[in-house]
């Protein structure tokens, strides 16, 4: 039988492709052939991703060209950041940072990252009464958070939001993506060069402290400067573009402030903005789903389509704010999971509340329809949001 071809090109707002929803019901586990002409697996049931996610022996090594998101672009002196590790030098790398992400030092920085919301927020009702919310709230939030966190002085957030939105947009080529990595690398190394120097109250200062090998820690600090900001941001534009256009949701949002939290963790799995994450190259044959994966084949799990998998969520196309589904898989599962999904949570809790409560007439100033999506990924979003009050 010839190979399909498959797009991972978002077709609709918000469900995913027909064609995706097809294979997780007739082949869920398919050999393909993507638009761009990499072969590999996709995995489209939940279980299977589950299961992919959860075993080692589907690597993360994007050195390999045989990986699925080998990067053209890097080097032989490319030093590879967590996500794209193994054991055991993965283990040891999330060990020595993931005490920065416990849901305890999180919660010590929701005041700061309330006051920086209210911020924004002032700062867009004191201008017109319209604004692109991209750039007046769903950007500037996350970077200000993830600069604070790091250490970044703020005069320096234009810099990496622009190169590092060079870095993620699609129609980069190899080489402009590699040049973009690379100013970033400069300057994450320079910066981490200055914490030795003269030591802040931040995750880079502490690090280096606490003994971490400069190199690796320049390489977790650009991971985390793009990781940081730039998922965070295309969720909120597509929470508030979401809520604007589906009003009962926003009312029964705004009538019972409580349901947040799980309106936030339904959102994440209704978009599941970050699918690309989910490739691995399979390191030994292994049998998943009672199909037998060779060594060195690509693997893609289709976790858009796996988080509406109606044997693991009930009406899984339906928006529903009380499901309580923590069991998605927008943060990934396994060993790469997610490291600032907590973050990213509390980020987008206190952004919604706020902007709900703070502008109660607020509305889309173009139709739903009108506005522009990443359609193409990295990463789903909107690459602009014009909102008016
Ligand atoms: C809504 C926002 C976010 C989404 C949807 C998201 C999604 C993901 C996904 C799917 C992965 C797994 C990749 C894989 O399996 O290879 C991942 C890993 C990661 N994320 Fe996030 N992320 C978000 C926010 C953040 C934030 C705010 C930070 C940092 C503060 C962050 C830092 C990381 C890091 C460091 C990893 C790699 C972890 C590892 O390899 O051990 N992410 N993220």
């Amino acid at each position: 039988m010839a190979t399909p071809t498959i797009s991972l090109d978002r077709t609709d707002a918000y469900d995913p492709p027909a064609e995706h929803v097809r294979l997780r019901e007739d082949a869920p586990i398919s050999w393909v052939e993507l638009t761009d002409g990499r072969r590999l697996w996709v995995l489209t049931r939940h279980e299977d991703v589950r299961t992919m996610l959860g075993d080692p022996r589907f690597s993360s090594d994007r050195r390999d060209p045989r990986h699925p998101n080998h990067m053209p672009y890097i080097g032989p002196d490319h030093r590879p950041q967590l996500i794209e590790m193994d054991p055991p030098d993965h283990t040891r790398l999330r060990r020595s940072v993931v005490g920065e992400f416990t849901v305890q030092r999180l919660a010590a920085l929701r005041p700061r990252i309330q006051e920086i919301t209210d911020k924004a927020i002032d700062q867009m009702l004191a201008g017109q009464p319209e604004a692109d919310l991209v750039e007046a709230l769903a950007l500037p939030v996350p970077s200000t958070v993830i600069s604070e966190l790091l250490g970044v002085p703020y005069s320096e957030h234009s810099f990496f939001q622009e190169t590092s939105a060079d870095f993620v947009r699609p129609d980069t080529t190899p080489e402009e993506k590699g040049a973009a990595a690379g100013r970033l690398k400069a300057y994450i190394a320079g910066l981490v060069e200055e914490k030795g120097k003269s030591p802040g109250d931040d995750l880079l200062s502490r690090q280096l402290a606490s003994g971490a090998d400069p190199e690796d820690l320049g390489a977790l600090g650009f991971l985390l400067l793009v990781a940081g900001h730039e998922t965070t941001a295309n969720m909120i534009s597509l929470c508030v573009a979401t809520l604007l256009d589906k009003r009962e949701r926003l009312s029964e949002l705004r009538d019972d402030p409580k349901l947040t939290v799980g309106a936030v963790e339904e959102l994440l799995r209704y978009f599941t903005i970050a699918e690309i994450g989910a490739a691995r190259l399979a390191t030994e044959d292994i049998e998943i789903g009672g199909v037998l994966v060779r060594s060195g084949q690509g693997v893609l799990g289709l976790t858009n389509t796996a988080n509406r998998d109606p044997s693991v969520f009930d009406s899984p196309d339906e928006l529903d704010f009380t499901r309580m589904a923590r069991n998605h898989l927008a943060f990934g599962f396994g060993p790469h999971q997610c490291l600032g999904q907590n973050l990213a949570r509390i980020e987008l809790e206190i952004v919604l509340a706020t902007l709900l409560r703070r502008i109660p007439t607020l509305r889309l100033a173009v139709p739903f329809e009108d506005i522009p999506f990443k359609v193409k990924g990295p990463n789903y979003g909107a690459y602009e949001l014009k909102v008016a009050w």
